[in-house]
């Protein structure tokens, strides 16, 4: 067994022990490493992540994604301990807004309804009524009462894409991520041309010139499942390339191709199996939230939880 192989199956079980011994739980991102959704007792998309921490029976999770998540994990469990293996695992397009901001905004559109997409922080989640992610965003807006004005926190494009679909206008907030929001049209051409016959399937996140131009738009659970049930032998995925590796893995007989090589998030990157070791070791970083604005928050995911 080639040395590297044989440092991480020890790792592996050195996890394996520690998980038991803590009472844990692993839940994983499809964005992360391979070598994390293998260990991971549960993968998915930010929806799914959210309904198994609200759920989940045992006494610590182990968050391997980024710290918003880890964070709705807390808000939704709060007497769960929450660990995020590199606590610095952040989210470009969560910084994008603050709970003050969203506050003052709410202030010059009398009577709205905030809607805040999941990626963002406590104190924004704080100031909404209902949070959404990008599986049910257009039924998190379909629900809303017709007569009041919506601002949708903290994603254009996503809010773009539900405005749309749902034929409402919204308040949109100018924030973006800066993975998805870098593919370009001519990089979608230029893939199609490349891989003909390849079906496009993009990420929400992405720009509205990218969407039109893509055959199926969807979460990244929603691209699984639209991958494992079509007819199509090979797509062309614009979304984090952590997706290629679980989409082969669900498709072994089908073919994926990244929409573009750069579209790869850093921070879903730094959890390591030797992070999740120490995490588990220690019990630390341990996310908390400040109970007042945990229960505000809490209020919005939990509406978003029901109706979905
Ligand atoms: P999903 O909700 O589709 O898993 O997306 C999370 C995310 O961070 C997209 O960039
Ligand atoms: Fe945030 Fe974008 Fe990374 Fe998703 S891909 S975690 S939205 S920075």
């Amino acid at each position: 067994m080639p040395q590297e192989t044989g440092m991480m199956s020890g790792l592996v079980q050195e996890i394996k022990e520690l998980k038991e011994k803590r009472g844990a739980v692993i839940l994983a991102h499809y964005y992360q490493l391979p070598e994390i959704k293998e260990i991971a007792d549960f993968v998915g998309d930010s929806l799914q992540l959210a309904q198994q921490a609200a759920s989940v029976d045992a006494d610590v999770i182990v968050f391997c994604g980024v710290y918003f998540m880890a964070e709705s994990a807390k808000i939704l469990s709060p007497e769960k301990t929450v660990l995020l293996p590199d606590k610095s695992a952040g989210c470009y397009l969560a910084g994008q807004a603050t709970g003050d901001a969203v506050r003052a905004r709410k202030e010059e559109i009398p009577g709205c309804v905030v809607v805040t997409y999941v990626n963002s922080s406590a104190d924004v989640k704080a100031e909404s009524d209902i949070a959404c992610t990008s599986s049910n965003a257009v039924k998190v807006v379909n629900s809303l009462p017709e007569d009041r004005p919506v601002l949708f926190v903290p994603d254009r494009n996503l809010g773009h894409y539900v405005s749309k679909k749902t034929g409402r206008q919204m308040y949109l907030w100018d924030g973006c991520c800066n993975v998805h929001d870098k593919l370009t049209l001519q990089e979608v051409e230029a893939s199609r041309s490349k891989h003909p016959g390849a079906l496009v399937m993009v990420h929400p996140e992405c720009r509205p010139e990218v969407i039109d131009a893509a055959d199926y738009v969807a979460s990244t659970g929603g691209m699984l499942k639209f991958a494992k049930e079509s007819e199509a032998m090979s797509f062309i995925v614009g979304t984090e390339q952590g997706m290629i590796d679980s989409l082969q893995k669900l498709c072994p007989d089908k073919e994926f191709y990244p929409a573009a090589q750069h579209m790869i998030c850093p921070d879903m990157k730094f959890t390591t199996l030797e992070k999740v070791k120490e995490s588990l070791e220690k019990l630390e970083p341990s996310i908390q939230v400040e109970p007042d604005t945990a229960e505000k928050a809490r209020k919005s995911l939990s509406r978003m939880l029901e109706i979905v």
